[in-house]
């Protein structure tokens, strides 16, 4: 099933807590000169135009970028998303968003090696189209799990994986988990990063137990809350980190109060940090 389109959602809070994460983990890996892979099983379009008729129906990008845009006080680890914001805004307003594909991509240095999976045959044109005159990356209408699984280990070793589906369907958090797993056992020292949604029907607990059960190290949990969790939408975002890079938990922590603060409604929760397995 493939009726899900990013571009309704573009810039929300998901992709607010799930892209700050992102830039966090993309410039620990830029802080060691050695080059690194980047590969992302859903990849989306690279750029959105907040200006279109599907972020304008939703509008939810006003309650998730449009509150950083112009703010002055952001804490420092919320620049490194920031400055990619910005580098696709030309003009002082808030048009364009970046994709994760996008972040990734700009962060990059020239040795670095990207990879990127879209099986929504629109959404798959508009992101090769967007990165074709860009060497490292590479762009295939293929599916995901299939698609990055034949590919791990990469080369460079060392490096990324964003697993970022839409849960259409519920039997999606199963296989999050069984592809994680399976990863894992041919790139044991690849860092992971899964985004899933905060719902009240709470099937991401099922993935979750799934992991942290199965003997795999170093998996930390972010997660960020926007509404009370008896809401019937998504009330939050959650990022599981595998193998994250030294300290990200301390900078997440840092970011995450302002976020709660300037995003987040009264009744929602506090954000929560945790490692769910340790070292
Ligand atoms: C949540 S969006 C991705 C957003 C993007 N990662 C970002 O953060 O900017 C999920 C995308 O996955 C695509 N998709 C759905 N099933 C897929 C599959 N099995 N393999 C690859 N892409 C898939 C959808 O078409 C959609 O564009």
């Amino acid at each position: 099933m493939l009726s899900y389109q990013h571009g309704f959602h573009a810039g929300n809070f998901a992709d607010v807590h799930k892209h700050t994460i992102l830039a966090l983990m993309i410039e620990a890996l830029n802080a060691k000169e050695k080059p690194w892979s980047y590969l992302e099983t859903h990849g989306g379009c690279a750029l959105y135009d907040l200006s279109d008729e599907q972020a304008q129906k939703t509008g939810e990008f006003l309650e998730g970028v449009n509150r950083l845009w112009g703010a002055e006080d952001i804490p420092e680890a919320l620049q490194p998303y920031m400055e990619q914001v910005k580098a696709v805004n030309a003009e002082a307003s808030l048009r364009f968003y970046p994709g994760s594909p996008s972040i990734a991509a700009m962060m990059a240095r020239a040795s670095d090696r990207l990879v990127v999976m879209e099986l929504h045959p629109a959404e798959y044109q508009k992101v090769k189209q967007h990165f074709k005159r860009q060497p490292q990356m590479a762009v295939h209408h293929r599916d995901g799990y299939e698609g990055v699984m034949s590919m791990v280990p990469p080369k460079p070793n060392r490096g990324l994986v964003l697993v970022d589906p839409s849960y259409e369907v519920k039997t999606e958090y199963k296989q999050v988990a069984k592809f994680v797993k399976q990863l894992l056992g041919r790139w044991p020292n690849g860092s992971v990063a899964i985004w899933y949604p905060l719902l009240k029907a709470g099937h991401q607990q099922e993935m979750l137990d799934s992991i942290v059960s199965c003997g795999i190290r170093k998996v930390y949990q972010s997660e960020f809350f926007i509404k009370g969790s008896d809401s019937e939408r998504m009330y939050g975002s959650g990022m599981l980190l595998i193998n994250p890079p030294w300290q990200l938990d301390k900078k997440i922590d840092s970011v995450m109060p302002w976020l709660y603060q300037n995003l987040a409604a009264k009744e929602a929760g506090e954000p929560q940090s945790q490692w769910l397995v340790p070292e």
